[in-house]
């Protein structure tokens, strides 16, 4: 089964990057990818919006995909400072990631709007990368399953198949704090989101469900290891071609 789930390795690149930085890295990590020649993984990048289709040139031909942070969920209209997931079609974009914790956070989003996202990435033709994740707080009261249940139950649209979501599990205590859980914690919220998705799909074990929170070059090899671990969002150290080839390389 797990052979059957093309690692993926993703680097959300957040707000970091101007062009001449950006394309440099870009560029780093096209060439890493093209020398190594992997057929068996996925490696995406995920620029600023400013960024989108210059990053989408700079890649192009190398097998290097590209995604964006976050969409809005129309796909045109009076929407002062957003992007629709059809123009990050229309920059070259593939993927989008919806939800993740630094945007619940920092604009509200809640499950219903993460939702709302992933069907404008299905409208639009791109495949969303749905994050959840349990606060410091919610671990530490033993929460952990009930939380991350909540979050995709809400989160994921029904009509949901595995060739049309990732699903990426980010500790929000373990992001940009060098810190992770250990193996096993992983490997039992792995187990319990393929358990739950399982109640909402047909093929949930064929989806892919990446780990995020503090990956890098020396830890990647131990938590790609862990069952039903399919891949990795990776935000830090995605900065650094070497280092964001590091991880795809232990995939
Ligand atoms: P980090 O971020 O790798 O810097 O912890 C991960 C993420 O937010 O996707």
């Amino acid at each position: 089964m797990a052979r059957s789930r093309r690692p993926l390795i993703a680097g959300n690149w957040k707000m970091n990057g101007l062009r001449a930085d950006a394309l440099a890295l870009a560029t780093g990590v096209a060439d890493g990818v093209r020398s190594a020649g992997w057929s068996d993984r996925e490696v995406l990048v995920c620029p600023p919006a400013t960024l989108l289709a210059a990053v989408a040139e700079a890649v192009k031909g190398s097998g290097v995909l590209v995604g964006g942070q976050n969409c809005h969920v129309n796909p045109n209209g009076a929407h002062t400072g957003d992007i629709s997931a059809e123009m990050l079609r229309d920059a070259g974009v593939s993927h989008v990631i919806v939800g993740h914790s630094e945007r619940r956070t920092d604009c509200g989003e809640t499950d219903a709007i993460v939702r709302a996202k992933a069907e404008a990435a299905w409208r639009a033709g791109l495949l969303p990368i749905i994050c959840i994740g349990e606060t410091l707080t919610e671990r530490e009261a033993n929460r952990t399953l009930t939380v991350l249940e909540t979050q995709i139950k809400g989160s994921v649209p029904s009509g949901a198949t595995a060739a049309k979501l990732v699903v990426a599990y980010e500790p929000v205590w373990a992001i940009g704090t060098g810190k992770t859980p250990t193996t096993a914690e992983v490997a039992s919220a792995h187990a319990h989101i393929r358990r739950v998705l399982d109640g909402l799909m047909a093929d949930a074990g064929a989806v892919r469900l990446l780990y995020g929170g503090s990956v890098k070059g020396s830890n990647a090899g131990e938590l790609l290891a862990v069952g039903d671990v399919d891949g990795a969002l990776v935000g830090g150290a995605s900065l650094k071609a070497d280092e964001f080839l590091a991880i795809a390389k232990a995939a």
